[in-house]
């Protein structure tokens, strides 16, 4: 499990505002990172600045590719990102076309396009979309297309910032159990920041950013451990994890349980 992106020395300011100073992250490939941080903390502005959107100090190496003018297309072509807002990314006047697009800009052969398109909408179950306007689609269902479009590109790293934060919890289960399967029988890295606790469960490895600095970062049992640290940021646990460690100062489990099922079996054993 090598390193896949690499931050290093991060200096940022929006003008005279400073938000980053020296931030270092390291991903390693295969990786399901979730990194929460309450709004303003930093989270967009650290994804804008690892795909080159904006420029800061310090290095970015993705894929062993140092983030520079020449090798900017190519890191970016092997990234998937679905934003909140999906609107701000369909450019065609149909799904089908919308998700052509970037292999279109990758210039990939029309057949090719065709029988890719055929796959990842299979893979997701959403043909029936396809000849629709993406304006007129559900925000759920903007978000599958929006999915399908990083998908179709083959990525090595799938980002989502606050992507799944807005719709309804039925598909955003469905898209979760989609990125879980991808992450493992792919060996997908993906990213997904949020300000929703609730998030933090589908991750393995968590991140928390306040003011533009890591203040905790390891796996997600552990720590979600640290309920103090968040509930200072205003941020709460979610249910399963407040559970745990309940139920961990009485001795009833030995370790944070963070799926229901498996937290049922326990208890009922
Ligand atoms: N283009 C900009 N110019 C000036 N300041 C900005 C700009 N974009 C963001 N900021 C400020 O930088 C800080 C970090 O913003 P950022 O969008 O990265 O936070 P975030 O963690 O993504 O928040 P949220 O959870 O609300 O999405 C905020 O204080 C924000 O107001
Ligand atoms: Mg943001």
């Amino acid at each position: 499990m090598g390193t896949i992106i690499s931050m290093n020395n991060i200096n940022f300011a929006y003008g005279k505002k400073e938000i980053f100073s020296n931030l270092s992250l390291n991903i390693n490939k295969g990786e399901f990172v979730t990194i929460i941080g309450p709004n303003g903390s930093g989270k967009s502005t650290l994804i804008r600045i690892l795909l080159g959107f904006i420029k800061s100090e310090g290095t970015i190496t993705v894929n062993d590719l140092v983030m520079n003018s020449k090798n900017s297309r190519k890191i970016i072509s092997k990234i998937g990102v679905v934003f909140e807002n999906p609107d701000d990314q369909f450019v065609a006047e149909t799904v089908m076309d919308d998700i052509a697009f970037s292999l279109e800009n990758l210039r990939v052969k029309p057949s090719e396009i065709k029988k890719k398109i055929k796959e990842v909408v299979d893979y997701l179950d959403i043909e029936y979309l396809l000849n629709r306007e993406p304006h007129t689609l559900s925000g759920g269902e903007k978000q599958l297309v929006s999915l399908a479009s990083a998908l179709v590109i083959d990525p090595d790293i799938i980002i989502l910032d606050e992507a799944l934060t807005m719709i309804d919890v039925d598909i955003r289960e469905q898209i979760y159990k989609i990125l879980k399967e991808l992450n493992k029988e792919k060996n997908i890295t993906i990213i997904n920041v949020t300000h929703d606790m609730d998030e933090t469960l589908y991750g393995d490895r968590l991140i928390l950013i306040d003011k533009g600095k890591i203040i905790l970062d390891g796996k997600t049992s552990e720590v979600l451990l640290e309920e103090k640290t968040f509930n200072k940021l205003g941020l709460t646990l979610p249910f399963l994890a407040e559970l745990s460690i309940k139920l961990k100062y009485y001795g009833l489990v030995d370790e944070m349980i963070l799926d229901m099922d498996e937290m049922v079996d326990k208890l009922w054993k």
